[in-house]
């Protein structure tokens, strides 16, 4: 876990030298908009032996920047863990912003009440500034887990293209392939909130792993899993309690089950057995009347356009819940 030993001076601000025992792990820095299905990414990745977190950054998108950035606290501080944090965009990088209350509530984390940490300072830097140096400090690329609109990603790679030589890989939530939009007909809600990030990023050229509608509208949990989870423990009661809320809009229209759109781009990284992948073209519409914010694939098999991503198309929807359970028992 990244930690503060001295953000303004000449040392790292990541201590790699004291983490060689984890730095066997994936060095991950998580970038989200919390959010439910954001909480439960982050208590999914602070559990897995697999990944080492580096620091979460916040993004205006589920709610407003101030939201999200206490959300994130909240939820790390609940689950006991405190790795560097820093904010980054309020806003996208050219437009408004596009919030999502009626999925995540007022706060953006409506349902459990938790106490809000006062002494878990965010960093004294923009997001992207913290990416950057972590990025260019570690001896390991690094990996981003993006599960909110794009803009920090999108500003990174414009004011500091060098990251991306360091980076490993991004395994985002974000688009879809064949199944659509979820706010418009045609758009999923992270990439039609800022299409120009998106496009930064898909065009950027660092490998991608896409965990889009199809396979996290895949990844959801029925009602009886809900209860066996709140039965793992502490946090697997908090993570219970987040579905609780958030399942409501999911019957309203007509979901089975709740679906858990951002672990879906931590498992694709821990656990890759889980999914049905294929390699595609994909670009971003960020000019269309009815279609800004597609991730337009290029389905031609005749195509000469080379795959910039990795698409999750499917997913062992059982394993996936095994692995929410597992996450929700290790805290205890
Ligand atoms: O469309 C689903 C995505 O939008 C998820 O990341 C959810 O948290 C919201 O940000
Ligand atoms: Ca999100």
């Amino acid at each position: 876990m990244g930690f503060n030993n001295n953000q303004r001076g000449s040392s790292p601000v990541v201590d790699f030298t004291r983490r060689k025992d984890v730095m066997k792990k994936i060095p991950i820095i998580i970038d989200c908009d919390p959010g439910h299905d954001d909480a439960i990414a982050l208590a999914a990745a602070c559990a897995s032996e697999k990944l080492d977190l580096l620091a979460v950054t916040v993004v205006a998108g589920n709610q407003t920047l101030i939201k999200t950035l206490r959300n994130a606290k909240k939820i790390l501080n609940f689950i006991g863990k405190r790795p560097l944090l820093a904010a980054g965009a309020d806003k996208p990088m050219f437009r408004e912003l596009l919030t999502a209350p009626d999925f995540h509530g007022e706060s953006g984390l409506d349902g459990p009440e938790l106490p809000d940490p006062a002494d878990y300072r965010e960093e004294p830097v923009p997001a992207w500034d913290l990416t950057r140096r972590i990025i260019m400090e570690s001896p390991e690329p690094v990996t981003l887990i993006p599960t909110g609109p794009l803009t920090n990603i999108g500003i990174l790679f414009t004011a500091y293209p060098e990251v991306k030589r360091n980076i490993a890989r991004i395994s985002l939530m974000g688009g879809s392939i064949l199944a659509g939009g979820n706010r418009t007909s045609a758009a999923e809600f992270n990439i039609l909130v800022d299409p120009e990030a998106a496009d930064i990023v898909f065009s950027s050229g660092v490998p991608i792993t896409m965990c889009g509608l199809d396979v996290t509208n895949k990844a959801f949990l029925l009602p009886e899993e809900v209860e066996t989870l709140r039965k793992t423990g502490r946090v697997g009661r908090f993570l219970a309690e987040l579905i609780d809320f958030y399942f409501g809009m999911y019957l309203k229209l007509g979901f089975k089950g709740a679906a858990l759109h951002d672990p879906c781009a931590v498992f694709a990284l821990t656990n890759p057995e889980l999914f049905q992948t294929r390699n595609f073209h994909v670009d971003i519409e960020t000019r269309g009347s009815l279609t800004q914010g597609m991730t337009l694939a290029d389905l031609r098999p005749w195509t000469d356009a080379r795959p910039n991503v990795t698409a999750c198309l499917d997913i062992d929807r059982q394993a996936f819940v095994r692995l929410l359970y597992d996450a929700g028992a290790l805290y205890g």
